[in-house]
């Protein structure tokens, strides 16, 4: 991470901009949840100034009025650009690419692409928690295939959860990176995935919308760049890596071989996102790299500070720095909590962080923090929750 800080030394830290006085002016979720006697270190927004590009995008589409709506490919060029650079991905067809309004609604249309009602939906538990919400809304019905040991992809639970679908239309929702453990899946294991995929019939989706929150060689690996994933979808949006929730735009990605499925997708989805959205996202992709990779830096930075912390102030508490995201999963059962730790460093810490038991089997006993804040926020947090157990 050191030589990525060095490629771009002048742009700063933005985790270190904002103060907490400032932050707390913010009207969004994480901000206005809790009363302000808490501390914010649950929901996935980020504690930064927007990238330089992004606002340029937005203030110069205000001052022009250019508030209609979206047109062109823009969004998916930048997207294919960024791929090519980032990952050396260049098999990003824009021709196979649809706006979607979010990355999960995205999902929700794809799935509907290519399962029906009643059908199974595979998950790896423990998982973003709206992964069950959204496909049981849907009538779809999850199917959970945990995680193996170290929080990685388990090829022989994937097979045997595949082999018991029953041979019907039936999805594979693929979190990459993984929220909540950061894990990035390696082209190994992707590439096993596709053959399990083909075998039982299986329709990969892939939410890569943490993907550009991995560091540049830092292995993360497009779904639909392994060979065999052909008849994959993704989803891809620089929501998360530039905190642009607020602007709502994402792409859905087809492989060569659901290009027809994609051509399915109702025009009136992609009435969804908006332009200005748009705009922000495609802006970010193409101009803010040198912003992203000093987010990447100082993520790292407080990764190494949130072990350190924990070994000092919480030892019983077990985590995995993460080769991605800005997400760390504390396994906090050790604590003798039960299973919801987070609503006792909420009522006795004052402190926010997302509950592990909504993340499906394996969440119990854990808490997941989000480490996109100040250093003296993350200080703050485990010491609160220190205290909380103490
Ligand atoms: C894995 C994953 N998918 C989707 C989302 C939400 O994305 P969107 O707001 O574009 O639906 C998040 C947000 O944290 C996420 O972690």
């Amino acid at each position: 991470m050191t030589s990525i800080h060095q490629e771009n030394p002048v742009e700063p830290n933005p985790l270190r901009a904002l103060t907490l006085d400032q932050l707390r002016r913010r009207t969004s979720m994480k901000w206005r949840t809790y009363p302000q006697d808490v501390l914010p270190v649950w929901v996935a927004e980020m504690d930064v100034p927007l990238a330089a590009p992004v606002v340029r995008a937005v203030t110069d589409a205000m001052t022009l009025g250019d508030t209609g709506y979206p047109a062109g490919t823009g969004y998916a060029e930048a997207l294919a650009a960024f791929a090519a650079g980032r990952w050396g991905w260049h098999g990003l067809d824009t021709a196979r690419t649809a706006i979607v309004p979010d990355v999960m609604l995205g999902v929700v249309e794809m799935l509907r692409l290519v399962t029906g009602p009643g059908d199974p939906v595979v998950v790896n538990s423990p998982v973003y928690p709206p992964f069950y919400q959204f496909i049981e809304h849907m009538d779809r019905r999850v199917v959970e295939a945990p995680l193996g040991p170290g929080g990685r992809l388990d090829l022989d639970v994937l097979a045997d959860v595949f082999r018991g679908l029953g041979g019907g239309p039936a999805a594979h929702l693929l979190c990459s990176p993984h929220n909540p453990t950061g894990t990035v899946h390696t082209a190994g294991e992707l590439t096993a995935l596709t053959r399990l995929a083909e075998r039982y019939g299986v329709r990969v989706v892939a939410d890569e919308i943490h993907a550009p929150l991995t560091a540049p060689g830092g292995g993360f690996v497009p779904y639909l760049s392994v060979p065999g994933a052909e008849r994959g979808l993704s989803l891809m949006s620089a929501s998360k890596a530039w905190n642009l929730a607020g602007l709502k735009a994402a792409l859905a990605v087809a492989g060569p071989g659901a290009a027809a499925d994609l051509a399915r997708l109702p025009e009136e989805v992609s009435h969804g996102p908006s332009h200005v959205g748009v705009l922000a996202h495609t802006a970010a992709l193409s101009d803010g790299t040198a912003w992203l990779d000093a987010l990447l830096a100082g993520l790292d930075e407080n990764r190494r500070l949130l072990a350190g912390l924990l070994d000092r102030h919480l030892p019983a508490v077990r985590y995995r720095p993460a080769e991605a995201t800005y997400l760390a999963w504390l396994d906090c059962r050790a604590l003798g909590l039960g299973d919801d730790p987070a609503e006792v460093f909420l009522t006795r810490g004052r402190v926010a962080v997302n509950p592990g038991l909504p993340f499906g089997t394996g969440g119990a006993g854990h808490v997941r923090l989000n480490l996109a804040t100040s250093p003296e926020v993350i200080t703050e947090a485990v010491r609160r929750m220190a205290a909380a157990v103490g």
